[in-house]
């Protein structure tokens, strides 16, 4: 199966695997046919990507660091926290927390999958889903550095809510394509100082996890805001979350841009190493991140179009695919499995966009037949 976002979803695809909805109702069921109508009712139920039968992809399983179900559910309890708070000036958490540690044993439950991106680029509401992203790649950081339970719940607590002052930031500028004057770069700053002053009113938040709605803007080099604070002045959480915070922007799809594929966002990343970013922390980062994610299409140097079947930590740049087009187009059927790290000759050369893919006509045929098709 593959996951396929809603954006080029068409009809046609069948459906691998039920998709509930937060409330853990059956909204799609396994084996279905989509219809124009069932693609608009799942954008209109927030559901950002689904699992589609492909013959080309029946061996390949997107490991997944956090269940479907559990992200829904934070993005969903992360909104009604937010909106409870525009509403009556009261950050409830109750109901985040029990999210948050839900999301925190998955993780640890699941702390040898690597970040596969592409579970990571779901929803369209940018701020929530963005804010989980961050929290997820914080506490896979998190553990490497060997952080108990109740900090990991600590540090995603903070990563969920660091940007929550934005809610007082005007839509038009944080919608702005193009530079912003200096009034409104200033009031753009400011909800790091909101976010810090809403946090640590809460008394069942630490502090620490306030200081990173405080500080996820300071850069280690001393060039960021609010303080300017220089390298260990900046907490750990902190830097581990303008990490995670950093990255996620760069993969996400933005009114003024496309997102950067993996291995885009993965070389800027390791150019922030001392200027914006901690190098110990960002290497851990680098070092769990997938730059070419399961389920990546890629062309070869020899010209074949391959799918990413596995990746290896510290071995990203040489992961294992599997071939499903020879030089020539045509389907190799079952095709071998290849180990880039043992083929040292065979290069990745291309990186198929989402969208191109339905250019490859074979692959765009297996797509929308169920079973068998894939060989037209
Ligand atoms: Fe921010």
């Amino acid at each position: 199966m593959q996951r396929v976002s809603l954006a080029v979803l068409q009809s046609g695809m069948t459906v691998a695997g039920n998709v509930r909805g937060a409330d853990g109702r059956l909204l799609v069921r396994n084996g279905m046919v989509l219809t124009d109508a069932s693609i608009k009712k799942l954008a209109s139920l927030g559901i950002g990507s689904v699992y589609i039968r492909n013959p080309l992809f029946e061996a390949i399983d997107v490991p997944e660091l956090v269940r479907e179900d559990t992200r829904v559910k934070l993005i969903r309890a992360l909104q009604t926290a937010f909106a409870g708070y525009q509403k009556s000036g009261d950050l409830d958490t109750a109901a985040l927390r029990g999210e948050v540690k839900t999301m925190v044993a998955e993780i640890v439950g699941n702390r040898e999958s690597m970040i596969h991106t592409f579970d990571l680029r779901t929803y369209q509401d940018y701020v929530y889903a963005h804010s989980v992203n961050v929290a997820i790649i914080s506490v896979l950081i998190a553990l490497s550095l060997d952080y108990n339970e109740a900090r990991l719940i600590d540090l995603a607590l903070g990563a969920l809510l660091h940007d929550i002052g934005m809610l007082a930031v005007p839509k038009d500028i944080i919608l702005k394509v193009g530079n912003l004057t200096p009034a409104e770069s200033e009031a753009m700053q400011r909800h790091v100082n909101d976010g810090f002053e809403i946090i640590r009113k809460r008394r069942e938040i630490s502090t620490l996890a306030a200081h990173v709605a405080f500080q996820h803007h300071e850069r280690i080099d001393g060039t960021g805001y609010p303080r300017r604070l220089k390298g260990d002045n900046i907490h750990e959480y902190a830097r581990i979350v303008a990490v995670a915070d950093i990255f996620d922007a760069l993969i996400a799809d933005r009114p003024y841009r496309k997102g950067m594929l993996p291995h885009e966002a993965y070389e800027i990343m390791m150019t922030l190493a001392d200027k914006y970013l901690d190098k110990a922390i960002l290497d851990i980062f680098l070092a769990n991140v997938a730059i070419y994610p399961v389920g990546t299409v890629v062309r070869l140097s020899g010209g074949e179009t391959a799918v990413v079947a596995s990746v290896r930590p510290r071995l990203q740049a040489r992961p294992v695919v599997k071939i499903l087009l020879d030089a020539a187009g045509a389907v190799v059927e079952n095709g071998p499995d290849l180990d880039l790290a043992e083929h040292l000759t065979v290069f990745v050369t291309k990186v198929y966009k989402e969208h191109e893919l339905f250019e490859l006509r074979a692959f765009a045929a297996g797509l929308r037949n169920d079973g068998g098709g894939a060989t037209q």
